[in-house]
């Protein structure tokens, strides 16, 4: 898995890509060595496009709703996988669920950041979700994608206290903090070669 050549990652977005740019930011600061082949959004709008295009990343605007259901869609979306030679697949902060079709065609190399502790809170709307319930500490959770949705297996988690007063704004930014640290562990950690994963479990190799 390590070997000399840096690995390629294929980043899907939907929004503003905070995520995104932190991962842009590792790279280029040597912290990360990868390369990130290709960022692709269902959103042809999204703000992730324009920090991406600023670094000179090649964009793909690959929206959802020219397609009738969400396994073509996915059939295109690996395609463009494949034509930029991807070998692991980044999902920051992309909005959609995937299908058989783009899981089986990257397993256990799809990597997905939530914004709370899985398996609490799956879904849309995590912070509030996690607000709603009353918990005094949520965070956010990096895991493999598999067939489910949030349910893959767990590589990393980060606690973060929910304060008496938090809206869902004020909880998603001190989440999105924590993302931004945990996301690119779990990343460098791939491509260093340090992950297996076994059955649910993930070893890491420090
Ligand atoms: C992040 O908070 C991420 O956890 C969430 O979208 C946000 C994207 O922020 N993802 C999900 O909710 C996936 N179900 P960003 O565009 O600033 O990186």
């Amino acid at each position: 898995m390590s070997g000399n050549v840096p690995r390629r990652l294929g980043i899907l977005v939907s929004g503003s890509g905070t995520n995104l740019q932190v991962i842009i930011d590792r790279i280029e600061s040597g912290e990360i060595i990868a390369e990130i082949a290709c960022v692709i959004s269902n959103k042809a709008d999204a703000f992730a496009l324009t920090r991406a295009a600023k670094h000179g990343i090649p964009v793909v605007i690959h929206e959802n709703t020219k397609f009738t259901d969400r396994r073509s869609y996915d059939a295109a979306t690996v395609d463009i996988l494949n034509k930029f030679k991807v070998d692991l697949v980044v999902l920051a902060g992309f909005m959609r669920i995937l299908t058989d079709v783009m899981v089986n065609a990257f397993p256990n190399a799809i990597m997905n950041i939530h914004p709370a502790l899985l398996p609490s809170f799956q879904g849309l709307h995590a912070q509030q979700q996690a607000l709603d319930y009353g918990v005094r500490y949520s965070g956010c959770t990096v895991h493999f994608v598999d067939g489910g949705t949030d349910t893959g297996p767990i590589i990393m988690q980060t606690v973060v206290p929910v304060e008496q007063d938090d809206t869902e704004t004020t909880l998603s930014l001190r989440i999105q903090k924590a993302e931004h640290q945990t996301f690119t562990t779990a990343i460098k950690l791939f491509v260093d070669g340090k992950i297996r994963v076994d059955g649910r479990k993930v070893i890491i190799y420090q």
